[in-house]
């Protein structure tokens, strides 16, 4: 049997729908215009196409999209002010600092120089901490997207066995709290865990985020299981050009899971598309306003 493709770019749709009623609600009723500001520091060809993505979506929700592009030369102490002036502007509800940062700059220090509650990447230490202990906070992206995807697959994902293969702060560690909140019993996976093959053959839900191109074939797979593939991988083709794969082999792994996410068009797109959800809920609690439904984990 052949799985059920999940559709990235479509859900992406939906949620982009659904955070430009909330914004637009927001600024019929409350007169308040979600304000997302984005940092950029040097000029990294691929966090130039993220950042100039993440401004033209932020304005078709209808946001507020302000982008500060700085030179690769520029200072810690001048970084620092900026991020000083957008936490304490009142138009700019979510704060972005794009990674990586040139070598010269501090990039724990200045992420958390965020004001937590603008920290709509969720990667300040507070956020980290609420998430971990179960409280309300800025959940990052990239997982969020992905338990979104999750929930609309299975409702309640309760009891399911999920093995996060990738231990990184930005995608494996959240995610495993994010399932563990939604009652997964989760183990976290990864290059060096022993017999991995096996572990992940006995995951209902396998997320894959390595960084490693095409590592986990599809007789890795449980049967009917349902992959996330959060890779983005550019590997050489024959004829001298390139593509992108994720870290699972998706030829094989098509064969024997339930459902998967392709590369592209799976995790990716749901990215920016929650990023854009966390700006209206920092928006709503900035403003002591309800929180918008389904954009939340
Ligand atoms: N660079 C690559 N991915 C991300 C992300 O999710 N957030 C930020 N700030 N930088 C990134």
């Amino acid at each position: 049997m052949t799985a059920q493709i999940i559709d990235g770019k479509a859900f992406a749709v939906t949620v982009r729908e659904k955070v430009a009623g909330h914004v637009a609600r927001l600024v019929e009723e409350n007169g308040i215009t979600p304000g997302l500001a984005v940092v950029l520091v040097g000029e990294d060809p691929a966090s130039q196409v993220y950042v100039r993505n993440k401004g033209k979506q932020t304005k078709e929700v209808g946001m507020l999209s302000v982008e500060h592009r700085l030179a690769d030369t520029t200072s810690e102490e001048d970084l620092l002010k900026l991020i000083d002036d957008l936490n304490k502007d009142p138009k700019i509800h979510g704060i972005l600092v794009q990674l990586p940062l040139p070598d010269h700059l501090d990039s724990d220090l200045v992420i958390n120089s965020i004001d937590p509650a603008k920290d709509v990447d969720g990667f300040h230490i507070s956020n980290v901490g609420l998430l971990g202990t179960g409280q309300k906070s800025m959940v990052p992206c990239t997982p969020l997207g992905c338990l979104m995807m999750l929930r609309e697959q299975h409702g309640s994902l309760s009891g399911l066995n999920a093995v996060v293969v990738g231990r990184s702060n930005i995608v494996g560690k959240p995610m495993a709290q994010l399932l563990l909140g939604d009652s997964c019993t989760v183990t976290i996976a990864h290059s060096r865990t022993k017999d991995l093959a096996e572990v992940c053959r006995g995951a209902d839900i396998l997320v894959a985020a390595v960084g490693r191109p095409q590592m986990i074939p599809g007789d890795w797979v449980k049967p009917g299981a349902t992959v996330i593939d959060v890779g983005i991988n550019r590997i050489p083709k024959e004829d001298g050009k390139t593509r992108l794969v994720g870290d699972v082999d998706f030829a094989s792994a098509v064969e024997v899971a339930g459902a998967i996410t392709p590369v592209p068009g799976g995790v990716g797109p749901m990215t920016i598309a929650c990023l854009l959800a966390n700006t209206v809920t920092a928006c709503c609690r900035a403003n002591g306003l309800p929180e918008p439904e389904g954009l939340t984990a």
